[in-house]
């Protein structure tokens, strides 16, 4: 079968793999090749175990794969035979040399540039997916055409937008697709058939286009008010629990306003995955490197309320156990860094483990998808957790239970057989608000809730 056009993306991992077999189930006239220089990777998304959680994803990809969706390890090949190229590679936050800990480490999109510029041998759009540092364009398109092979190249950005959990959803009906391109008339050509491709599913009116820089900061300036809603709602939450007003209602309360809207204003542990802080962290660097002192401490107070939330969990766990945890029992329900995935990047969960840990507390871990990322992420203090898939198993002969993600199954636990099987006094801290604090008082527990009154026996 011939098809329409040749579709690689270089980046097989969370954004990579779901949003080509998106495009791979709405498009089946074009050919979509995703590849990876993590063959273990490959050798998963091309089996019944795919290399990551999502809630629809398999569906898709069983229908898909074989078809116009494949997967590979033959990069310099898929680079060949491909007119459209998106770069989904990670961009983690550089942990050496200047800028570390603050700016974003290019040196995997660079060597995919560099990739690209040796392997190409026809003319080809460049699609930049990952999220990156404004102007990364610019670099990309002088890397790639510092050869005069007479190849040229397109250099598009167009971020994504989708949150893990709900990535089918938010891939098959996004809120809105940004193409950002070169004013010129072969960067506006290039901007146009990308479109086209979107305009297979999603509606015309919903695929925005801008300037190349904006459409790049879009992207960190998105993830950063997000995660400012989350940190706003957290900073009221530690006065609500000084003033006996219940962050729920406040919420509510702020979130009709129509200008304001009711998303992202659960409080909570703290938010983790693997972008708010990194994506942060970029927009502050840019900004202290364009002099923007002021811009930059402001949005760095989010980082740091996130932080001193996570913290005040821990000292909250402490005074309320009469001052040590040394010795007591705790289990953590969930550690996955949000519901419905098994990704714990940067989850609240590892900084609080590692701190009970520190306070020399026994520690159990229960989650339905995280298991094995929990004990990668705690391995050199493995050996001193459990880590326990049955939730009842896992709190049983413990002194408290910490909520850190809010899978909808620990709601619906049957909580008087929990306590029954739990040390006295028994305690549960309630990190993500999703449990019957009344009930759960009711049946001997002391509850701690985020945000509001607390419900105990004393
Ligand atoms: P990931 O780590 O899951 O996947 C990246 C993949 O790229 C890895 O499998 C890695 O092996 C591969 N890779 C690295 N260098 C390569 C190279 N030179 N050639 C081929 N493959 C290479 O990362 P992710 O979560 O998919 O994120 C990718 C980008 O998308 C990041 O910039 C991130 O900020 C952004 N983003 C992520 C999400 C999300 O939900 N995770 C959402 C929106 C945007
Ligand atoms: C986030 C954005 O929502 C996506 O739009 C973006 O594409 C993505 O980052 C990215 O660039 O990687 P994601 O991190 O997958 O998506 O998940 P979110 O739903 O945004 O949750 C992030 C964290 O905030 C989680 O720990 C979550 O539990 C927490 N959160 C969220 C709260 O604590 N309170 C809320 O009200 C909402």
């Amino acid at each position: 079968m011939t098809f329409e056009k040749n579709i690689l993306c270089i980046g097989a991992g969370y954004v990579g793999g779901p949003t080509m077999a998106m495009i791979a189930y709405k498009c089946p006239q074009y050919r979509v090749t995703v590849v990876d220089t993590n063959p273990e990777r490959i050798t998963a998304w091309n089996s019944d175990t795919l290399p990551i959680f999502e809630p629809g994803l398999d569906e898709i990809v069983k229908k898909v794969r074989g078809r116009n969706l494949f997967f590979s390890t033959q990069i310099e090949r898929g680079i060949q035979e491909a007119g459209i190229i998106f770069v989904s590679v990670n961009t983690p936050i550089k942990t050496f040399g200047a800028g570390a800990g603050m700016a974003a480490d290019l040196q995997y999109w660079e060597k995919t540039a560099l990739q690209i510029r040796e392997a190409s041998q026809s003319d080809k759009i460049i699609v930049e997916k990952s999220t990156l540092p404004v102007k990364t364009a610019l670099a990309m398109e002088r890397i790639l055409t510092a050869t005069a092979n007479g190849v040229h190249f397109d250099i598009l950005s167009n971020p994504e937008f989708m949150a893990e959990g709900t990535g089918i959803r938010d891939l098959e009906t996004p809120d809105r697709v940004l193409i950002g391109s070169r004013e010129t008339s072969a960067g506006i050509k290039a901007r146009d058939e990308l479109l086209e491709i979107y305009a297979n599913w999603v509606p015309r009116e919903r695929i925005i286009t801008s300037n190349i820089w904006s459409s790049e900061l879009s992207k960190l300036v998105s993830n950063a008010f997000l995660a400012q809603r989350i940190s706003s709602i957290n900073a009221i939450s530690s006065l609500c629990e000084k003033t006996e007003a219940d962050v729920t209602e406040v919420a509510r309360a702020v979130g009709m306003d129509s200008r304001l809207g009711d998303k992202f204003l659960n409080a909570s542990i703290g938010f983790g995955g693997s972008c708010f802080k990194k994506d942060l962290l970029n927009l502050v660097y840019l900004c202290r490197q364009y002099g923007l002192e002021e811009v930059a401490d402001y949005w760095e107070g989010v980082i740091r309320i996130n932080d001193y939330q996570k913290e005040r969990f821990i000292l909250n766990m402490l005074d309320t156990m009469f001052n040590t945890l040394a010795g007591k029992k705790i289990c953590l329900f969930g550690f996955a860094f949000k519901a419905n995935t098994g990704d714990t990047r940067e989850s609240p969960a590892i900084y609080v483990s590692r701190r009970l840990v520190e306070e020399r507390s026994e520690l159990v871990i229960t989650d339905p998808r995280a298991l094995i990322n929990a004990q990668t992420d705690l391995a050199d203090i493995k050996e001193k957790i459990d880590f326990i898939e049955d939730p009842y198993e896992a709190a049983a002969g413990c002194d408290a239970i910490a909520v850190m993600t809010e899978w909808d199954m620990y709601a619906e636990l049957d909580f008087e057989k929990i306590y029954e099987n739990m040390r006295k006094p028994a305690f549960i801290f309630d990190g993500r608000n999703i449990l019957d604090h009344r009930n759960l008082f009711d049946t001997g527990f002391n509850v701690f809730p985020v945000g509001k009154p607390s419900l105990t026996h004393f």
